[in-house]
């Protein structure tokens, strides 16, 4: 791809996650639907499903020839036929954005023929914005973001989701995570995937560990905690796929190996191997 068409995907996928982050606190101020997509805890708003079609008609207006893969299922095609597919999660928290009105992100990514162009995750209520581009390193408000540190299993602040479900107790996956929680200084759980990837590649946070997200979760997240330096795998070590679910292993690289050892060794211990 030219550099100059990279750019000019680059200042659209910010100009959009901009105007969706002001669009979802402007209408987080006024009514809006609340409705359970598979259960109480699995909510959709009337605000994710307005502030997806905003982003989409953004897209489709500059490049109609574009697929896109967003939570919420707004674009009609099919997302796989297309050689540049955004991917994206219009509220990235929704739980948080009904209950807390904070901890929500935007988060857009663009892939090309499977490869991770650009991640753009916006956190509007702290006026944050992170991008990275794909061998132009990772930033936070500009700022430029390098994992440097050397971190230890021991010393690293880590976080998770999905862990605490019943899916989890049912697959043993709670031990594992009880284990890795007394392991490391300090287990967090914040409630937007998309952030807590932004976090690890801003060094806030040393790693974070998903049983299952589904590819807009993780999609601008990986790519940025990539080029700030870090390590994204499927908890198996595999790459993680841009267009499905998967298990997420994202961290600092000095501790990569220890992490991923001291899950398959718990995997072991508790039988699921
Ligand atoms: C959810 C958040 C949450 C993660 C869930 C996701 P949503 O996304 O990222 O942190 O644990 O698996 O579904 O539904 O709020 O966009
Ligand atoms: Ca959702
Ligand atoms: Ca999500
Ligand atoms: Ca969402």
């Amino acid at each position: 791809m030219q550099a100059t068409t990279l750019e000019a995907l680059k200042e659209l996928a910010l100009d959009c996650a901009r105007s969706a982050g002001e669009l979802s606190l402007k209408r987080m101020k006024q009514p809006y639907t609340v409705e359970y997509k598979t259960s109480a805890s699995d909510l959709v708003t009337a605000v994710d499903q307005e502030v997806e079609k905003h982003v989409i008609e953004a897209i489709l207006k500059k490049y109609p020839e574009h697929g896109i893969l967003g939570e919420e299922r707004t674009f009609a095609g099919d997302p796989r036929q297309f050689e540049t597919l955004w991917v994206i999660d219009p509220i990235d928290g929704t739980t948080n954005f009904v209950h807390q009105q904070i901890n929500f992100a935007v988060s857009i990514a663009v892939y090309h023929k499977g490869e991770g162009l650009i991640g753009v995750v916006y956190d509007p209520s702290r006026d944050e914005m992170f991008h990275a581009v794909k061998g132009q390193g990772a930033y936070l408000n500009g700022e430029r973001l390098e994992l440097t540190k050397t971190v230890t299993l021991e010393e690293a602040l880590l976080c998770t989701s999905v862990f605490w479900n019943k899916q989890a107790e049912q697959m043993g996956i709670d031990l594992i995570v009880k284990r890795l929680a007394s392991k490391v200084r300090g287990m967090r759980l914040l409630g937007s995937a998309a952030l807590e990837m932004s976090y690890v590649a801003a060094g806030r946070l040393d790693g974070y560990v998903s049983l299952s997200l589904n590819a807009w979760d993780f999609g601008a997240g990986r790519i940025l905690v990539e080029e700030a330096g870090g390590r994204v795998t499927s908890m198996e070590g595999k790459p993680l796929p841009f267009d499905q679910k998967s298990s997420v292993m994202a961290c600092n690289p000095t501790f990569y190996e220890e992490l991923q050892n001291y899950i398959q060794g718990s995997e072991t211990d508790a039988g699921l191997t």
